[in-house]
């Protein structure tokens, strides 16, 4: 029998119902969406990363599908925080709404977070892992040092939780989780997509317009796992684990491996919302089955020898 009681967990100071989350980038763009994914049963929904200014994203073709996943270069299309600050306030639902945000620099992304927060965000995403910030140049992804202003700024500008969302494109992880950590970051999301291309053989040429794309989907999970094992050894916060999940037993696997809630993305790209309380209800016959009455007795349980 479903006890929803054991499925509660509790996330840098969010209740959710069960663990699992919409990830940012899929259905997150209205309230409509994000209202329906959150009574189809996610514990929590992510919006799309949104931008102080509104941005067209790329020409297509913006993803294909490739063997055992996806792979996108949207160009992140939004419509600004100020349009978007609307759908934040439309949001009704007990599932906690996080915001996902994008930025150029320390104190734009702490200006997306303030407006997301005072519009009712009740968490804020940091998407880390933009391409290019103004003045350097280089990855804000890959730079603890840049993770580390940026988590600052924006800690300095919200009192809601604020969450580091990491990308695997670097070849130290845990590093720039610990720089999110000392910033302030109330928990790491791991991971983003990573870099990857494809090139169609009868054109001669890349299929993304932007060449270069972000790979998700089940080819990226043990990545993940990896990056969510490493990160769980250097860090006291809560980690969520994303990339790949598509049933409970995916689900189980970066709990194991010290996850406290999963982000959900590619596999309801088809559309399927069912998935949230599938996998939600495989995770609770799962413990019970193990012997144990809440995920949190089970986070991290593969790092015991
Ligand atoms: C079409 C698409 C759009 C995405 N847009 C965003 C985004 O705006 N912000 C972000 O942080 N991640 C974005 N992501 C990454 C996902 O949130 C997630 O980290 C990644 O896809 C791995 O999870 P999955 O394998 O379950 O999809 C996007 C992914 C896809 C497939």
């Amino acid at each position: 029998m479903h006890n929803s009681h054991s499925m509660q967990v509790s996330l840098a100071g969010l209740s959710l119902k069960n663990p699992t989350i919409l990830a940012s980038g899929i259905l997150g763009i209205s309230a409509e969406s994000l209202m329906r994914v959150a009574s189809a049963g996610a514990g929590a929904v992510t919006t799309k990363s949104i931008g102080i200014e509104p941005r067209e994203g790329y020409a297509n073709p913006t993803v294909v599908e490739v063997e055992c996943g996806f792979l996108n270069a949207l160009g992140l299309p939004n419509p600004g925080i100020r349009e978007f600050a609307e759908e934040i306030r439309k949001y009704r639902s007990d599932a906690p709404l996080i915001v996902s945000v994008y930025g150029f620099s320390p104190t734009e992304y702490a200006e997306v977070a303030a407006m997301a927060e005072s519009s009712g965000a009740n968490a804020i995403e940091l998407n880390l892992s933009c391409p290019h910030i103004k003045g350097s140049g280089s990855e804000i992804g890959q730079d603890p040092e840049m993770i580390y202003d940026v988590v600052k700024n924006v800690k300095g500008a919200v009192e809601k939780p604020v969450f580091a969302k990491l990308s695997p494109n670097t070849s130290n992880i845990a590093r720039l989780a610990e720089a999110a950590e000392d910033a302030g970051a109330d928990a790491i999301t791991a991971i983003n997509t990573v870099k990857a291309m494809a090139i169609d053989i009868d054109t001669m040429k890349p299929i993304l317009s932007n060449k270069i794309g972000g790979l998700s989907g089940v080819a990226i999970k043990p990545v993940a796992v990896r990056c969510v094992y490493e990160i769980y050894e250097a860090v006291r916060i809560p980690i969520i684990g994303c990339g790949g999940i598509r049933s409970w037993r995916d689900a189980v696997e970066f709990i194991l491996a010290g996850a406290s809630a999963v982000e959900i993305g590619s596999a309801i790209a088809h559309g399927d919302l069912t998935i949230f309380q599938s996998i939600a209800q495989g995770i609770n016959s799962y413990i019970e089955s193990k012997g144990y009455r809440k995920v949190e007795e089970i986070v991290g349980m593969a790092h015991e020898s």
